[in-house]
């Protein structure tokens, strides 16, 4: 299941491989969002109704799609935490029926790449336990003791962005 856009997408119409990209206009972030209450609300049971929060409203805040040769179908956000190079990434999602075609791999290179370009020398994230190994292929390392975070284990990993990881 593909969730439609009806703006116009951030690439010509005949992409063949997935792409990442800032969302662009109020279709492509509400099917950020939509991407997001499909994996997090509905699939994983992490929130109730919504998992929008105050990040959302801040202007600082990034929504990414990723698109794939159908449609948007996976999501992630980024923002800084301080003024001092260090960022944050979280919400990352593909669509069930999207996945494994990699673009759970390109959404976090893009937020990694996106938060290095804008001065970031550091990005964390919680990440859920069984996606540890995921991270740690994409150059993440472990930042500290896991922990209960939405009832669910989440452990603190970081990346150093200034090695300008591959693309
Ligand atoms: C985690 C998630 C984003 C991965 O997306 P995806 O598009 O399926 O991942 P990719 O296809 O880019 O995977 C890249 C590689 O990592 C591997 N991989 C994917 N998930 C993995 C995991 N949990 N553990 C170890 N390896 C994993 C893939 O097999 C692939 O390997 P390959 O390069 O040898 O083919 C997706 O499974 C998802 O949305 N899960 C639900 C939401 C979630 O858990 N979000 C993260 C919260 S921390």
């Amino acid at each position: 299941m593909a969730i439609s856009s009806s703006a116009p997408s951030t690439l010509p119409e005949q992409r063949l491989a997935p792409v990442c990209a800032l969302a662009r206009g109020p279709a492509e972030l509400a099917a950020h969002f939509a991407i997001r209450r499909t994996v997090f609300v509905d699939a994983q049971g992490l929130f109730e109704r919504d998992d929008r929060d105050d990040r959302d409203e801040d202007r600082a805040t990034l929504h990414v799609v990723g698109l794939t040769a159908e449609d948007v179908a996976g999501a992630v956000r980024l923002y800084p935490l301080d003024d001092d190079g260090l960022w944050k990434g979280d919400r990352l999602a593909v669509l069930p029926t999207e996945r494994a075609l990699r673009l759970g791999a390109m959404l976090v290179r893009f937020a990694v790449r996106t938060a290095a370009e804008r001065g970031g020398r550091r990005m964390v994230a919680q990440i859920q336990v069984p996606n540890v190994r995921f991270f740690e292929r994409l150059g993440w390392a472990p930042d500290g003791d896991p922990a209960p975070m939405l009832g669910v284990e989440h452990q603190p990993m970081a990346i150093e962005l200034s090695r300008r990881p591959g693309r």
